[in-house]
């Protein structure tokens, strides 16, 4: 294991469960004073018990949160070097069935809230030469069935990747994106476990197996670091090849071969 971010202040929303644990977790081994934040107590609770990770109980969407997280990780750690918004909601309805309090709930905790602790963090960011890694999704950056709200959602937090990067750049400040595909987490594990959903949309990746949280770890912790030190506005699909190929399903393949079968 790499060593890249001994002493280095790290902030991680929705770090109890999923791609946000694997996050700090990975975050922590390489030597990052992890802020894990979560709404869910009893997750946090299941951390790791380590000097190097503070927990701390928070909705993101709530109006005080981001001040509080901010002030949190200052008076844990001294300053912010990492802000991880990985927070998030998916399985949202389709376009003709989203009320109004479906569009602020999913708005709220996919977009807003990254807009919202991103802004809060900014100055301590700034001074730190810090780094901020969004979690948005490949349903931001290609269309889907239903989860409209959702698609929305996470195109804005690549749009605000985009600017706050073009923006601040200049500054020392980084900001890039991950783009995950299908990824075994709480979140996906109702799907996961339909055969109908491996055959139709695991079975359509390339790699042809969901991803695992760890994986999207590997990429989270290679954008925070040194490494990726030029890297900036990128938005990372981490998705076994989904995004870049089409039509790549055997039924496909043996239609081909079915209708040209002289083809060498
Ligand atoms: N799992 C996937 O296939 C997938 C694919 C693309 C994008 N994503 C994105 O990755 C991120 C993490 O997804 P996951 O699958 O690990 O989710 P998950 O549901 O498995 O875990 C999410 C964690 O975030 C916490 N959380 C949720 N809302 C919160 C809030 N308002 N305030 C504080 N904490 C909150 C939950 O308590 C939980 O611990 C999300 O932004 C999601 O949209 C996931």
């Amino acid at each position: 294991m790499k060593d890249r971010f001994t002493g280095r202040p790290a902030i991680v929303t929705g770090a109890g469960l999923g791609i946000g644990r694997a996050i700090a977790l990975r975050l922590h081994e390489e030597g990052a004073l992890v802020l894990a934040v979560d709404k869910n107590p009893d997750v946090l609770a299941a951390l790791p018990q380590s000097g190097r990770i503070r927990t701390l109980v928070a909705d993101v969407t709530d109006a005080d949160a981001p001040a509080a997280i901010v002030a949190a990780c200052l008076e844990a750690f001294g300053s912010i070097r990492v802000l991880v918004n990985n927070a998030g909601l998916g399985n949202a309805p389709a376009f003709h069935e989203t009320t109004e309090a479906d569009y602020e709930k999913w708005m709220g905790v996919n977009l807003t809230s990254t807009f919202r602790l991103t802004r809060a963090a900014f100055d301590a960011l700034l001074a730190s030469k810090g780094v901020v890694l969004n979690i948005a999704s490949t349903l931001g950056v290609q269309g889907y069935r239903r989860q409209a709200v959702y698609s929305t959602a996470k195109a804005g937090v690549i749009g605000l990747t985009r600017n706050l990067a073009a923006d601040y750049g200049g500054a020392g400040l980084r900001v890039n994106a991950i783009a995950p595909g299908i990824i075994a987490t709480p979140q996906t594990a109702a799907r996961l476990h339909t055969a109908r959903f491996y055959a139709t949309i695991v079975g359509t990746t390339p790699m042809g197996r969901p991803g695992l949280p760890e994986e999207i770890a590997g990429a989270a912790a290679f954008l925070c670091s040194d490494d990726a030190g030029f890297v900036n506005g990128h938005v990372l699909a981490v998705d076994g090849g989904q995004t870049s190929s089409a039509y790549v399903s055997d039924a496909m393949v043996q239609c081909w071969t079915d209708a040209h079968p002289d083809a060498d």
